[in-house]
């Protein structure tokens, strides 16, 4: 098989498991890191053990080596690097969201489909083992049809009024922090999990800190802060509950913040079905709860012997071996990398990836979400 190269754009948080991840897959080779600067290109390709590195993006995607570019820069950036990518032929994994705005990430969708190349999003929560088990049984009816979702995304890493992202920037983030950066994770997830869309929404959000120390320098995330910095106002949302309807009539809540002590990465999403319930925690992966109304609740432990056929490939580990969000982001690179191994004309990439347009309704559910609010708790349509 011909080695596939890849070249990565932000090596900050995320970019360095994007790396991990291609380097687990066996057929592909991580060619060149681009960074903001010659100079922090070159430290982080030398911490990363990366042959070759890149002070402008422009650079990397000229790379003929590099095959397929993963754009792991803040949200900002994400329309540039990826068009970047596409108008010169190469594969994108472009982590979420998609873009900044709905209307750059609806031009993606359009030049990915131009370009004729693989082109996904890291909506990874689909990737883990028992997340492909719960849609698998839902698809079978083991629950009945689903009238009910609940759950939240609760994390902590902004409590304090010294934390600061370029998330809470909006013209490096955009108009949204909380339900961008996590609430979309926990819609993509409900929607994949029952394969029904979400059509309305009726959001709530606050800003609980309105001031922070900003740091002088970059921060990546879930560095915490030391009190240094200017104080400037926030904006954007750092907490929200929302309503969400779906296709099927189904109701649902969930709630986001980055402001909630004790909540790490805190997903959980619950499905309520006319003859029983499904519950996964992202903290607590391998294990599925079953709920019942006439007979004992049970515990589903990820074990390959005792999943689903079809999501057993996604367990690497026997029972007992915990597996974690390192291994649902590397069974999604799988599927990707498959496809782009498999050469023109590409497949269809695999359900449990997100597509360019997965991510351009993403973007669509924030948009809505916040003219919700800001119509003070309107029902608005997707
Ligand atoms: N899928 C997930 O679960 C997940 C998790 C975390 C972050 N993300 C997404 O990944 C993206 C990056 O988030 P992060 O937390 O890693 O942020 P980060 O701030 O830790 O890292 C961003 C990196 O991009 C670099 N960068 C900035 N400008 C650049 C430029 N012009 N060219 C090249 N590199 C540049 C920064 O120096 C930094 O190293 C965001 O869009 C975020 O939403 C996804």
């Amino acid at each position: 098989m011909t080695r596939i190269g890849m070249g990565l754009v932000g090596a900050g948080f995320v970019g360095p498991h994007h790396i991990d991840a291609v380097r687990r897959l066996g057929f592909a080779d991580v060619v060149a890191v681009a960074g903001s600067s010659d100079e922090s290109a070159r430290q982080k390709a030398e911490a990363l053990g990366v042959p070759k590195s890149y002070g402008s993006y422009q650079a990397l995607v000229d790379d003929p080596d590099v095959q397929v570019v993963h754009n792991a820069t803040p949200n900002h950036l994400h329309y540039e690097v990826t068009s970047a990518a596409l108008a010169r032929g190469k594969h994108v994994v472009s982590d979420k969201p998609l873009a900044m705005t709905s209307a750059q990430a609806k031009r993606l969708v359009n030049e990915a489909q131009r370009a004729g190349v693989v082109a996904a999003v890291t909506f990874n929560y689909r990737g883990n083992p028992l997340v492909q088990q719960a849609r698998l049984a839902i698809a079978r009816g083991d629950i009945g049809t689903p009238h009910f979702l609940q759950g939240h995304y609760l994390q902590d890493w902004l409590l304090k009024d010294t934390d600061y992202s370029w998330r809470l920037d909006p013209q490096q983030g955009g108009a949204s922090s909380a339900v961008a950066d996590i609430g979309s994770h926990w819609c993509d997830l409900a929607q994949h999990v029952t394969g029904l869309k979400i059509t309305h929404v009726l959001g709530d959000i606050t800003t609980v800190i309105k001031k922070r120390r900003k740091p002088s320098g970059s921060r990546e995330a879930f560095q915490a802060g030391h009190g240094e910095g200017e104080l400037v106002d926030i904006g954007v949302e750092d907490l929200a509950s929302v309503l969400v309807r779906f296709e099927n009539g189904a109701h649902g809540c969930f709630s986001v913040g980055q402001v909630c002590g004790g909540h790490k990465n805190d997903l959980v999403l619950e499905v309520c079905g006319a003859t029983a319930s499904l519950r996964w925690r992202q903290e607590d992966q391998n294990e599925l709860w079953i709920g019942h109304r006439d007979r004992a609740n049970e515990v589903l432990q990820k074990d390959p012997a005792l999943l689903d056929e079809r999501a057993r490939g996604y367990a690497r580990l026997p029972g007992g071996h915990q597996e974690a969000w390192a291994d649902a982001f590397l069974n999604v690179m799988r599927e990707i990398y498959a496809c782009i191994a498999a050469g023109p004309p590409y497949p269809a990439l695999s359900p449990i990836v997100a597509t360019f347009e997965d991510g351009f309704r993403a973007n669509r559910i924030v948009d809505a979400i916040l003219e919700s609010a800001a119509d003070g708790g309107a029902w608005t349509r997707i």
